[in-house]
């Protein structure tokens, strides 16, 4: 199975100087939980590393480090996570037929949620890692009144990875370039032209690494996971 990784971001919410996915998290770059989580996965052959210029001498270092049996491509990332998947997909090798796309922001997912996604996918086009919502989500308008109260069991939190046919999804990807849609996920893309995507059993702990809690909550679980690690 191929795999995408958006990580060309800036993490302006984390309020660091540089690319979020650099800094340390329990003694690595949040990049390289990413990368060890997807070389572990045994559905995954090949890594499509999509990030800025400016990033690569440090990537490049990284990578010379973890020695990752998995080939990495290095692919030259966009200004919105939208632009950066586009070009990741049109950088996919020519055999490719299925793809799944996971943020590298999140460094949380397990192995096992990889290959769960990449069996679904022989089955079908489209599909998500999700989880249902614990909150209750309101509707706010802009004068700060709720409207109102969806139904919380049927709203779902997304998360990646996501997985596609790449054929439709590049076909997505340029349709709604030629439309000019704006899309935080690929999912949602899938979902403007009507295809199905199928929602998969996510992981509590698949959070994305996006303020300094984040980063807080996320060495918590790593301790807790690898308890016999040292850092
Ligand atoms: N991403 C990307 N290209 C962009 C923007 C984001 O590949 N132009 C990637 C990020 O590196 C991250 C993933 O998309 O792995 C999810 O994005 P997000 O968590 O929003 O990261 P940033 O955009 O870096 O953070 P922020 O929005 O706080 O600036
Ligand atoms: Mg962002």
């Amino acid at each position: 199975m191929y795999l995408l990784i958006p990580a060309a971001g800036v993490g302006r919410r984390m309020g660091s100087d540089r690319n979020k996915l650099l800094i340390p998290l329990w003694g690595q770059p949040i990049l390289a939980w990413t990368l060890r989580a997807a070389e572990a996965a045994s559905s995954i052959t090949w890594i499509g590393l999509v990030g800025q210029a400016v990033d690569w001498p440090e990537v490049n270092d990284l990578l010379k480090t973890l020695a990752l049996t998995t080939p990495v491509q290095w692919i030259q990332g966009g200004d919105t996570r939208q632009a950066s998947v586009f070009n990741g997909l049109k950088a996919l090798p020519a055999n490719a037929d299925r793809v799944l796309i996971h943020d590298g922001a999140r460094c949380l997912a397990t192995p096992d949620l990889f290959d769960r996604c990449a069996a679904v996918l022989q089955e079908v086009p489209g599909l998500i890692a999700a989880i249902p919502v614990k909150d209750t989500i309101k509707v706010v308008n802009s004068d700060g009144r709720t409207t109102a109260t969806p139904d919380r069991s049927q709203l779902w939190a997304a998360q990646t990875p996501q997985g596609f046919w790449v054929d439709k999804i590049k076909h997505c990807h340029e349709q709604g370039q030629e439309q000019g849609l704006q899309v935080t996920d690929d999912a949602a893309l899938f979902e403007h032209f009507n295809l199905p995507v199928q929602v998969v059993e996510g992981e509590e702990s698949n959070l994305k690494v996006t303020t300094p809690m984040d980063l807080a909550i996320a060495e918590f679980i790593l301790r807790q996971r690898y308890p016999h690690l040292q850092s």
